[in-house]
């Protein structure tokens, strides 16, 4: 057997989302070990012990490990912060913002503190706040922490394209960029199915009301589900992200990305499309917006700024 560096990834939370995030990635056998740390006591071991259960049947070798410390996270390649609340029905990701800020504060320094060459994806709401939080709290370089957002609100999107077109699922190209909130921008421009434009194919009102569907994708499940938010899409979209960077794949998707310039936006993180790989998201990719898309980021950037003055004075207090 080839000697080879071992491969870790860190799940921070064990609630619906982490714990499926850490499923998917375990199945993907591209890691040695997931850990999975949660506060409450038993159930990130009870969770761990059954997933490893199903590796004889399923046929992969990664072993999860649950655990209430950070110890067993150190040196992490990966880590997916999931930890803190999520919505109830009514609820908006921004009233998350204080409680789940003292949080994701107090995880992203035990995580950095155990594993300094760790590459961070935030998928805590308010995404866009938690993931400028985990990346001053860290001190890593900010090409080595971003959010998880873009690649499922492009999911959702292209669920509600090929539901309305009725066309298969795997046709649909969709993009949503911006923030995971009120100023999210779905980019109709860059949706396409079978390679064709769907700007071609539905009146500007129906493809206005999948935007609209697709902003309030993860409300529209939250008032459904009544006790907590959306895990399945959610979970398949921090897995590719994390696998992306663990087996440096190159893959271009949209990501809560810190810009230097990109998009006429500087010192911000907000969801544009980016490569994704070993060094963590390696290249923020622009393309060629409508001038309605591109004044939609502008927007959404503005109000990613004003929600994180307000969390560092929560945070100061
Ligand atoms: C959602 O949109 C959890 O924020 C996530 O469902």
């Amino acid at each position: 057997m080839t000697s080879r560096r071992s491969k870790k990834i860190t799940v921070v939370g064990a609630g619906k989302y982490g714990s499926t995030t850490a499923q998917r990635l375990a199945a993907m056998d591209i890691a040695d070990e997931v850990v999975m740390t949660d506060i409450v006591d038993g159930l990130p071991q009870g969770l761990a012990l059954d997933m490893n259960q199903s590796r004889p049947v399923e046929r992969y070798r990664t072993r999860v490990i649950g655990s209430n410390g950070f110890e067993e996270t150190a040196g992490s390649d990966v880590g997916i912060i999931t930890a803190g609340l999520a919505r109830k029905p009514g609820m908006s990701r921004m009233d998350l913002l204080a409680v789940n800020a003292k949080i994701v504060r107090q995880v992203t320094r035990e995580l950095v503190d155990r594993s300094p060459d760790v590459t961070i994806i935030v998928v805590t709401n308010p995404l866009d706040q938690m993931t400028v939080l985990a990346a001053e709290v860290s001190g890593l370089p900010r090409h080595r922490v971003m959010g998880q957002a873009g690649v499922l609100d492009s999911s959702r999107f292209a669920h509600f394209i090929a539901e309305r077109l009725e066309v298969d699922i795997l046709s649909v190209e969709a993009l949503t960029l911006g923030s995971h909130g009120a100023t999210m921008v779905p980019v109709p421009s860059q949706c396409f199915v079978d390679g064709r434009p769907l700007l071609g194919m539905l009146a500007p009102d129906e493809i206005d009301a999948l935007v609209e569907r697709t902003r309030g994708g993860g409300a529209e499940i939250v008032a459904y589900l009544k006790t907590g938010s959306a895990f399945y899409a959610p979970s398949s979209a921090a897995a590719i992200m994390a696998r992306a960077i663990l087996t440096d794949e190159g893959r271009v998707t949209p990501v809560c990305a810190w810009l230097t310039g990109e998009y006429g936006l500087t010192d911000i993180y907000l969801g544009v499309p980016a490569r994704l790989g070993a060094a963590g998201v390696e290249e923020v990719v622009e393309l060629d917006l409508t001038s309605t898309e591109r004044a939609g980021l502008h927007a959404a950037a503005a109000a990613v700024r004003d929600k994180v003055e307000e969390m560092e004075t929560i945070l100061r207090a």
